[in-house]
């Protein structure tokens, strides 16, 4: 079984993934850490050398390579993009051994959360005043939504810690 969860930056998937992983007894795999492995760079310095485009194609290439992979028991933190290009969701959604959770966090939530963060992610790092910073998640969380909200599971994580949340998971 491979769980799978997803959702907006900073949504906590990375953590709650990591320890949802270790109760299940479960291996960890972050997307994002994966393909920096793969690609000997960081995520920001693909986006900058590299530009989205190949981004998008690599963070494919290798979600289909773990999840066509050996490995089983798997929980899988994804990019907060990649259920929304190239299909992938329907990909994850066709597999029968595939537990799509989506870790939902409220607007204002997230603009907080990435207000302190947002240096590593290289599509709001640019993003001067919180005001444009919210004006831009709004309409960003309201497209990607659509494919967020195809999960299997939806779980509110506003006012949970990590532990909370992975004990309403299992
Ligand atoms: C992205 C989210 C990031 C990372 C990349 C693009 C996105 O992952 O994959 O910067 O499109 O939302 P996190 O959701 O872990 O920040």
């Amino acid at each position: 079984m491979i769980v799978v969860l997803i959702g907006y930056m900073a949504s906590g998937k990375s953590t709650i993934g990591r320890q949802l992983a270790s109760k299940l007894g479960f291996s960890f795999i972050d997307l994002d850490s994966y393909i920096e492995e793969q690609e000997l760079l960081s995520i920001s310095d693909i986006f900058n050398k590299k530009g989205e485009i190949y981004f998008r194609k690599k963070e494919s290439e290798y979600l289909n390579e773990i999840i066509n992979g050996e490995q089983n028991n798997i929980v899988l933190s994804l990019g907060g993009g990649t259920p929304c290009y190239a299909d992938n969701i329907a990909l994850l959604l066709n597999d029968k051994s595939i537990l799509t959770i989506y870790l939902k966090v409220g607007l204002d939530e997230i603009v907080n959360r990435l207000g302190n963060e947002k240096y590593k992610r290289p599509l709001v790092a640019h993003i001067e005043t919180r005001e444009d910073l919210k004006d831009f998640i709004r309409k960003h969380l309201f497209e990607r939504s659509l494919y967020y909200e195809q999960s299997n599971i939806k779980i509110h994580t506003d006012h949970n810690s990590a532990k909370e949340v992975v004990e309403k998971i299992i």
